[in-house]
């Protein structure tokens, strides 16, 4: 399991880019940038390379672990999965190539696309001195025109994208990504009630396509949650420094929800049961919502059978379990 903080050397460019920079400045502008996605907005309202490290620090630590936890998952049910090429569509600071090559040693060519100008100058800066990512290919463009003309990827990564996309381009761009889609396509948008109705939109209709579900449903049939009820997870991750001076926060960690969903071309061997909530642990059972191959199911462990308590105990809200009902 990949951990879900920032790599040291993404981590210390960070700091480094802060150096000399006014934080309260910073810290100004990252909370513009955040009320402009409250009120509806999109990463438009980064022009500037203030405004672009304001962003990283204030988002980057939380959509990375967030990735990192969906590719994680990934892994759990496409052990054997080792790809070779990386395309990170609305790619910003970088933040999925960065989370791809902490989860894949087999990655070894990145390809970025992006729009915005600042965040793409930032990513590059990020990453100069990187070993591995500094070879990348960051392409400026509208995410639509950039993919049509670009190669296919074993990996596609569209790390919270698709919500800045119109709801009448996203069929079109679904169906980009999947066309540029070797093996494997993540999709991860904000754990809100609606990034999970953007999730679900795109993975019906990319299963029409002839794709399967890795992660993180069991099953590639219709989501069996009702409203108000969505499908999302939740990664603790560390707060840097910076990121709690940029925040104002006083907590060293953050909750990221997220939803997200992993399609691939391969068939899929392992069909987890996957816990969707946090477990329920008390004296008497441990008790569990799953979601599994035959749909909804709560999982009820008692006590008195040691054994199996003993590892129910273990279960968290995103993982799996080894069998498809109770162990
Ligand atoms: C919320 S940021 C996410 C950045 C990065 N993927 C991450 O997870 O941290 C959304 C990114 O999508 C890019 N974007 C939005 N619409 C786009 C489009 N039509 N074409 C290309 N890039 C786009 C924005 O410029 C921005 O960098």
């Amino acid at each position: 399991m990949t951990p879900p903080d920032l790599p040291a050397e993404l981590r210390a460019a960070l700091e480094a880019k802060l150096q000399g920079l006014s934080r309260i400045d910073t810290a100004e502008r990252a909370v513009l940038i955040s009320r402009t996605y409250r009120d509806g907005g999109n990463s438009g309202a980064i022009t500037s390379t203030a405004d672009a490290l304001a962003y990283a620090l204030a988002r980057m630590p939380a959509t990375y672990a967030a990735v990192t936890a969906s590719l994680n998952a990934l892994c759990e049910t496409r052990p054997d999965f080792a790809p070779k090429s990386l395309l990170d569509v609305g790619a910003g600071p970088g933040t999925a190539s960065w989370a791809a090559a902490e989860v894949f040693a087999s990655l070894q060519s990145f390809t970025l696309l992006d729009a915005n100008a600042a965040l793409r100058a930032l990513a590059l800066d990020l990453c100069r001195d990187s070993a591995r990512l500094t070879r990348m290919t960051y392409r400026r463009g509208e995410a639509r025109a950039a993919l049509a003309d670009s190669e296919p990827a074993d990996l596609v990564v569209a790390s919270y994208l698709i919500g800045e996309i119109g709801e009448t381009e996203r069929r079109t761009l679904a169906e980009l990504l999947w066309s540029k889609t070797r093996d494997t396509l993540l999709i991860v948008e904000p754990g809100t009630p609606s990034g999970y109705a953007r999730i679900i939109t795109l993975r019906q209709q990319l299963i029409s396509s002839g794709a399967q579900v890795a992660a993180p449903c069991p099953h590639d049939g219709t989501c069996p949650l009702a409203s108000p009820d969505w499908c999302h997870f939740t990664q603790r991750l560390p707060r840097l420094r910076a990121h709690m001076q940029i925040k104002g926060a006083v907590l060293p960690f953050e909750d990221e929800k997220f939803s997200y969903v992993a399609l691939t071309r391969r068939p899929v061997e392992r069909r987890l049961a996957r816990v969707l909530a946090q477990p329920v642990v008390s004296k008497v059972e441990v008790s569990a919502k799953l979601c599994t191959t035959e749909g909804l199911a709560i999982a009820k462990v008692p006590r008195r059978v040691k054994a199996d308590y003993a590892r129910a105990k273990h279960w968290h809200w995103g993982g799996t379990l080894d069998r498809n009902n109770t162990p």
